[in-house]
């Protein structure tokens, strides 16, 4: 899988990459993450890529011109599968999505910032716009490295058997048991006995209706779905 991040801020976005499993994904040379910088591409020396919008109101918006150019030179040297815009009025990202960027090839990720890009960029160029969460971040590019970890770990090999993604929360659309580890009574407050049982079927089950529990209480709205 290759990624290309279009951004006016890499410095922001770079570092998750370098740490843990996004690390990791790129070092087994199963994913290639690009930044570039959209100030590369801006219209005139003083790197100008934003300007107020039309018709009046606050804030600056992404020019169509440096976007296009950008766009355009990677596109022209190889094909994409998605071109991904980050805003907060877009769909949600849950682990569907995830799963099904996962099976892509190449993949052009463009971070918003001040008020967001012109429409035409949207209408031209983008084919998934994706928000992380009903809340407005100051750019698209905290969002585009959440989605990358979403995506990154579930590339067949990323993760080793030991923290398989199969078992992530979500991924049945249920959240995750509780877990623990030594010691067996920490200060009277004892671990659940089923899971010292050896009884693995028996474990299986407890973990099963805990995570249902859990989901009733906490996210009701995964089980309607
Ligand atoms: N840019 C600003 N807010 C955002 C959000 N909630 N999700 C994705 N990109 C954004």
């Amino acid at each position: 899988m290759r990624i290309d991040i279009i951004t006016v801020s890499p410095e922001l976005i770079q570092s998750p990459f370098e740490y843990s499993i996004m690390k990791r994904a790129q070092e087994k040379g199963l994913v290639e993450v690009h930044f570039h910088n959209l100030r590369d591409f801006a219209v005139n020396d003083y790197g100008k890529i934003d300007d107020m919008q039309f018709g009046g109101g606050a804030g600056m918006v992404l020019m169509i011109e440096p976007i296009d150019a950008c766009i355009s030179k990677l596109k022209a040297e190889r094909d994409y599968d998605e071109i991904i815009y980050m805003t907060p009025d877009a769909p949600t990202l849950n682990q569907r999505t995830a799963n099904t960027l996962s099976m892509k090839e190449n993949m052009i990720i463009l971070c918003g910032h001040y008020k967001g890009v012109d429409q035409r960029v949207r209408d031209m160029f983008i084919t998934k716009e994706i928000s992380i969460g009903d809340y407005v971040l100051s750019g698209g590019e905290l969002g585009a490295a959440v989605l990358c970890d979403t995506i990154l770990r579930l590339i067949p090999g990323v993760l080793g058997d030991e923290t398989s993604a199969l078992t992530d929360s979500f991924q049945d659309d249920l959240l995750s048991p509780p877990v623990y580890t030594r010691p067996a009574d920490y200060k009277g407050h004892k671990v659940p006995e089923v899971l010292t049982s050896g009884n693995f079927p028996k474990i299986e089950e407890w973990r099963t209706d805990k995570a249902l529990e859990i989901t009733e209480r906490v996210r009701p709205d995964l089980l309607e779905d």
